[in-house]
């Protein structure tokens, strides 16, 4: 059988590889060197070598192996010093037991209830901005305030709850910390966050600075015999089957990986939303007019949803072309075939949500925003790993039911109270950190419906 020398790629430069291109442009790189080279391509960056695979059978196969095949990949685990061993980076039994405690909290049955909530949070935002009093316009910087929204949103339901307001200062850290470690997170090279440079003494500032508000917050709930109240409540009331409980590390853990997973994630996903909305204003239209038709001026509630069949489409179809998680990193831990290829212990492989989503093996005309594509039969015609925002298998996003609730939410509320005014000169281009953002801040103006 081939080996993985056998897979062709890109050459780039000795030792550094194609570092170079990569590190200026990750998205166009992978989508590239995917149309170039074929399901499986190999290449050198800065030392470490990658096997991107392309094809969704493939992609499949890697996310559908037991979590014996393939592990977390050295790359994720630089988050270690922020999410510690939270759901994103554990692994093996620890990991299968803290999935279970966590899983039942996120079925989309048990979220019903913050419908109401999300609508009502994103009503009180909008009303607090300042709208001019003859125009009825206002103009929102949507990339700071869906981030703003959007933690303020995550630390309501995981953190504090009804009786708790997060400190501003706190959402502030948790954004500057997530800059920093995608940052990080593209280089080749970086110092551990011991050696004790200026930016590594800052980073461990910050981190100190959340870990002091999440002990304090946990030991609040400690306090309290509610276990009902949200998800950090639940988890530290919570056990398993042989009656153990969660230790404070354990929930600190856990906490600071859903605000940092959930966040920013689920912002830019709103934003990039609003961005194409603006430049498709046929879209546009057509969604209003679903909302008017289902909604009208009737707050959007849980059983609505199934009805919102085009908004959720229009969040899909930018789901596909903005992935937030462009690549997800795995090492292989145990022999395996894949692509025709024997991939041994220890090769570190890429799938790229960005590059697979934006084929054209899979999509026709894919850099088109054409929410239509969305319908359940075309969807069918397509294998299902062409697609993947959430991941996918046993390790697939949690907090994929939270993320879409969310969206459909504060788009729909948005839209219910306000007209969007297309701006057609507004353009940004896409830049990858943790996740995929907008380079420039999307600034749109909204009139206030009579
Ligand atoms: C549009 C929004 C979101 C996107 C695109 C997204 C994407 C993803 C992806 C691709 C993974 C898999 C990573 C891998 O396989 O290595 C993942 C895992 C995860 N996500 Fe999300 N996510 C979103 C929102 C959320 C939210 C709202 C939360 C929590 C409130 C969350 C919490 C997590 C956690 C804890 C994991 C690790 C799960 C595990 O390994 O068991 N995510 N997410």
């Amino acid at each position: 059988m081939a080996t993985k020398k056998d897979i062709p790629g890109p050459k780039g430069l000795p030792i550094l590889g194609v570092y170079p291109q990569f590190r200026r442009n990750p998205l166009s790189f992978l989508q590239e060197t995917a149309s170039q080279y074929g399901p499986m391509s190999r290449f050198n960056l800065a030392g470490f070598e990658f096997i991107l695979i392309s094809d969704a059978e493939d992609i499949a196969r890697v996310y559908r192996q037991d979590n014996d095949t393939f592990g977390k990949s050295k790359a994720a685990k630089r988050l270690t010093p922020l999410l510690g061993n939270g759901l994103l980076l554990s692994e093996g039994e620890y990991w299968q037991r803290q999935r279970r405690l966590a899983a039942p909290h996120f079925h989309r049955r048990e979220l019903s209830g913050i419908i109401p909530i999300i609508a009502s949070m994103t009503r009180d935002y909008l009303n607090s901005q300042a709208v001019d009093g003859e125009t009825d316009e206002l103009m929102i910087p949507v990339r700071h305030t869906l981030a703003d929204l959007t933690l303020h949103i995550l630390s309501r339901f995981f953190l504090t709850g009804d009786e708790h307001e997060a400190p501003t200062n706190i959402h502030a850290t948790v954004r500057a910390v997530v800059d920093q470690f995608g940052e990080r997170s593209l280089k080749g090279i970086v110092s551990p966050l011991w050696v004790p440079t200026k930016k590594n003494r800052w980073i461990r500032k910050q981190i100190t600075t959340l870990d002091q508000f999440t002990n304090q917050m946990i030991k609040s709930v400690q306090r309290k015999s509610n276990p009902d109240a949200n998800l950090m409540t639940k988890f530290v009331h919570s056990q398993d089957e042989s009656g153990q409980g969660m230790t404070l590390t354990q929930i600190r853990d856990e906490i600071m990986t859903f605000m940092l997973a959930g966040h920013e994630t689920t912002s830019n996903a709103i934003s990039w939303t609003l961005y194409l909305l603006n430049r498709h204003p046929d879209v546009y239209q057509k969604l209003c007019q679903e909302l008017t038709e289902q909604l009208a001026d009737r707050p959007i509630a849980f059983s609505d949803l199934p009805s919102l069949r085009y908004l959720s489409m229009v969040i899909e179809e930018s789901l596909r072309l903005y992935p937030p998680a462009w690549a997800n990193r795995r090492t292989v831990l145990k022999t395996v075939e894949i692509g025709g290829y024997q991939l041994e212990k220890g090769t570190m492989v890429m799938v790229s949500q960005w590059a697979t989503h934006r084929s054209s093996k899979y999509w026709q005309d894919p850099d088109r925003f054409w929410p239509e594509r969305m319908q359940a039969g075309l969807k069918k015609e397509r294998p299902q790993f062409s697609y993947f925002p959430f991941g996918g298998g046993k390790r697939t996003c949690i907090g994929s039911n939270f993320a879409m609730l969310e969206a459909m939410t504060i788009l729909a509320t948005i839209f219910q109270s306000f007209d969007l005014i297309p701006n057609p000169g507004l353009k940004t281009s896409p830049m990858a950190g943790v996740t995929v953002y907008p380079k420039d801040e999307i600034n749109l103006k909204l009139k206030r419906r009579k």
